[in-house]
């Protein structure tokens, strides 16, 4: 494996933040991660990039920054049930849910199309329309830096929540995720909560994974920005939760506030109308704005530093503040 210096990030983070690396390296297979390890990178300042499509660069990383690419998938067990697949963690997540649907196994088919890699997707339980990712984890393959070992951890114990996991919190800096094993149906099984999905799936003679897959393509090509023409990381902002007293008192004021009910009893809010409301939609300073399409994408018109990004986040969070007194939580990981 080949360590290179003062090596620039600008093409390996999707909001194309031009950064250098002091160190960089590429991994394939385990035993790279064992010999950084051996060789004392993890003493010092590291991190492990996927896609880097859900991170923000302050400056230049002093330290080594290790591109993942470990690929490959396995087939552990299938039954009349089920079928269990080990998908390496630099493997690109749309090409997992591409092999999924091309195999018939259902329950990754609502996650089409979300950038970046399979390892990077228990980190923040990715989701979208519908489903997360959780509902189709089994457990979760990585190596942990202190005892220099590789693990497994059940998916019970990974403290999956709305856009959290134990390896944002617990965990953080302390593991590689190696690999993950999902467990997805054979049998027909949809997630059509989503409302645009399931007028069009009503009718069951419509369904079919693939068609599934494409509907959900047009959609996202048609509300997300594609990262080549703007640099963005999708939404930069989770969508906040309130208390049902709170929400009340928002929704005597804004009557069409858009919201959703969460299992725990909370009210979770658009954030994307939030800022909406607040005039922001669309509102460019300098290199940067909000999208026009979807207010909580932040983008970069090009040429952004990080700073630039995180005063402009702060400034949107400000004005959500001051006009409906709702903390907004940066979704992208920060990186400094
Ligand atoms: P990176 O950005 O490379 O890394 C993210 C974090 O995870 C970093 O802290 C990194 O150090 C860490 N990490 C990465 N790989 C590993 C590993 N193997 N082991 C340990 N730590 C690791 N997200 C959603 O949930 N739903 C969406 O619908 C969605 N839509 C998006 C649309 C666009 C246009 C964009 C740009 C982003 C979107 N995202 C969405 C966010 C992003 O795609 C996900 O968070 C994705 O999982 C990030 O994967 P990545 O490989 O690019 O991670
Ligand atoms: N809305 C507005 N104005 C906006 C944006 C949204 O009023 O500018 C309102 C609309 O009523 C819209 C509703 O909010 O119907 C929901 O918007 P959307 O379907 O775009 O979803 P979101 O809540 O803004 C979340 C995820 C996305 C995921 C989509 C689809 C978060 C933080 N974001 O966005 O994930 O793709 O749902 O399920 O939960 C990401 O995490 O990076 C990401 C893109």
């Amino acid at each position: 494996m080949k360590i290179i210096e003062n090596v620039s990030l600008k093409n390996l983070n999707t909001f194309k933040i031009d950064v250098k690396a002091k160190f960089f390296c590429e991994v394939t297979n385990k035993e790279d991660i064992l010999e950084l390890s051996d060789e004392g990178f993890f003493k010092k300042k590291w991190i492990i990039l996927g896609g880097g499509s859900n991170v923000l660069f302050l400056d230049d990383f002093d330290g080594i920054v290790i591109k993942n690419r470990i690929s490959g998938f396995e087939e552990l067990l299938k039954d009349e049930e089920k079928v269990i697949i080990k998908a390496n963690s630099g493997e690109l997540w749309d090409v997992f849910v591409d092999y999924c649907v091309t195999n018939s196994f259902y329950g990754a088919e609502n996650l089409s199309l979300i950038p970046g890699t399979v390892g990077a997707s228990p980190i923040q339980n990715i989701g979208a329309y519908g489903t997360e990712v959780s509902e189709i984890i089994f457990s979760v393959e990585y190596f942990d830096i202190k005892s220099k070992s590789f693990r497994t951890i059940e998916k019970s114990l990974c403290e999956f929540g709305y856009r959290e996991s134990i390896f944002k919190n617990d965990l953080k800096n302390k593991t590689i995720i190696t690999s993950v094993n999902f467990k997805l149906s054979v049998k027909p099984n949809y997630k059509l909560i989503y409302k645009p999905l399931s007028d069009i799936f009503a009718d069951k003679e419509k369904r079919s994974l693939s068609e599934i897959r494409n509907k959900i393509i047009e959609i996202r090509t048609s509300k997300l920005p594609d990262t080549d023409v703007f640099g963005n990381a999708g939404s930069f902002f989770k969508n906040p939760e309130i208390t049902p007293d709170e929400f009340e008192r928002l929704k005597r004021e804004y009557p069409d506030i858009v919201s959703f009910k969460t299992e725990s009893g909370n009210v979770k809010i658009s954030a994307g109308w939030l800022i909406e409301k607040t005039g922001l939609k669309g509102f460019k300073k300098g290199n940067v704005g909000t999208y026009n399409q979807q207010a909580l994408v932040i983008l970069n018109f090009g040429g952004a530093k990080g700073n630039e990004i995180i005063q402009f986040s702060e400034f949107i969070s400000a004005e959500v503040l001051n006009m409906f007194k709702i903390n907004l939580t940066p979704e992208v990981n920060i990186i400094y």
